[in-house]
């Protein structure tokens, strides 16, 4: 493609031209059967947004409050192991790119870069994603470091015992999996929750016990049910993530379609954000409609990194931005607050086909 890319999708593309094929899979995770990846477009789609005439709105605030800290735009990025497979840069390049969008970034446990050279490298506020460990202490130690280095909320993985059955690079590994002197890194099948360093034992009583060794706020990430977020609310969670992680385990619903259930639930009793599938500015507006207060997006920091590293992402994430800017002020919203049910309707030639 010798355009620059316009949209998140073209960034996609670039990356597939760039990246190993057998990397840019890795970073695909597709599960089998693929079912979840198939319906997520779908459902997205099948909210369609009620336009508005002649409201007055010639700017829209873009700006959200999560968990107290003011963001320039209601989109996010998801923790996601090893951005060094996309990048050398890695981790401190998508640091610095949510900084000059101004959003925060919640960096995985797996980070191809130490927690400690990643909080340096942009001032932006930054999450630590951690899971409950099969060694408590271990998940302890790395809440003390991410509060010592600033950063301002805990990402706890309640899904990460469940890993795909798909190959990842061994840790450590670089772009390509490859070492530093070239060799290729041997790619390790993960397939069986008992191998996971993610304790599949954990109970809601683990998350208690997080809550209760930290003073910073907490995330539930993964729930899709309206059982598991009653469930977090009672716990103390100071927020979710509706998250199937990707679509990992192929066989769930998209996160937008299970949303409703969940806000329901949750009753305004904790901040509620949504990943899986925002790919377009219409998708971050559809799942804020839905009542998400603001949204993460996983899959294409690989691309944007891929593409360009540090300024190929903080492309993206303009691109991105524009779009929810031109679709906030089509359905005359000035402000994030004021996008509520009546932007989008439902298309049901689209709905059947979910
Ligand atoms: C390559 C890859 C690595 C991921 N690594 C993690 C991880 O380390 N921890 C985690 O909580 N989620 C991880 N995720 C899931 C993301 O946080 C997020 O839930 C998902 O990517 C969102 O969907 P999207 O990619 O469609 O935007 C990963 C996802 C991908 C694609």
């Amino acid at each position: 493609m010798s355009q620059p890319p316009n949209c998140v999708a073209d960034f996609e593309a670039l990356a597939k031209a760039r990246l190993p094929a057998d990397e840019f899979e890795i970073l695909a995770s597709r599960a089998p059967g693929n079912e979840t990846l198939r319906r997520t477009p779908l459902a997205f789609d099948a909210l369609a947004l009620r336009t508005r005439v002649l409201p007055g709105v010639a700017n829209a605030d873009l700006s959200v409050t999560v968990l107290g800290q003011r963001l320039s735009v209601p989109f996010m990025l998801a923790p996601a192991g090893y951005h060094t497979r996309a990048h050398p840069d890695g981790e401190l390049a998508t640091a610095r790119a949510a900084a000059s969008v101004g959003t925060l970034m919640a960096l995985a446990t797996n980070s191809g870069h130490p927690m400690e050279d990643v909080a340096k490298a942009a001032g932006g506020p930054k999450w630590l994603q951690t899971y409950i460990f099969r060694d408590r202490d271990h998940t302890k130690e790395l809440v003390e470091r991410a509060e010592d280095l600033g950063f301002v909320a805990i990402c706890v993985t309640l899904d990460g015992y469940w890993p795909a059955k798909r190959q990842l690079a061994a840790k450590g590994s670089r772009r390509g999996g490859e070492a530093s002197d070239g060799s290729r890194t041997p790619l390790k099948v993960l397939g069986d929750p008992r191998n996971t360093w993610a304790d599949p034992e954990a109970t809601w009583a683990d998350v208690e016990r997080l809550k209760s060794i930290t003073t910073l706020p907490i995330v539930c990430k993964g729930i899709m049910t309206a059982e598991d977020a009653r469930l977090a609310v009672s716990c103390g969670a100071d927020a979710i993530i509706v998250s199937n992680h990707g679509a990992r385990l192929g066989t769930t619903l998209a996160s937008i379609e299970v949303l409703p259930e969940v806000v329901d639930a949750v009753g305004g009793r904790l901040e509620i954000f949504l990943d899986g599938g925002v790919r377009r500015g219409a998708d971050v507006v559809r799942a804020l409609a839905l009542g998400a207060n603001a949204v993460l997006i996983g899959r294409p920091i690989f691309w944007g990194l891929a593409y360009n590293g540090e300024h190929g992402l903080a492309d993206l994430l303009d691109l991105l931005r524009e779009e929810v800017e031109m679709c906030m002020m089509l359905c005359g919203r000035a402000t994030i607050d004021s996008i509520d049910g009546s932007v989008v309707a439902r298309a049901p030639d689209l709905e059947e086909r979910l």
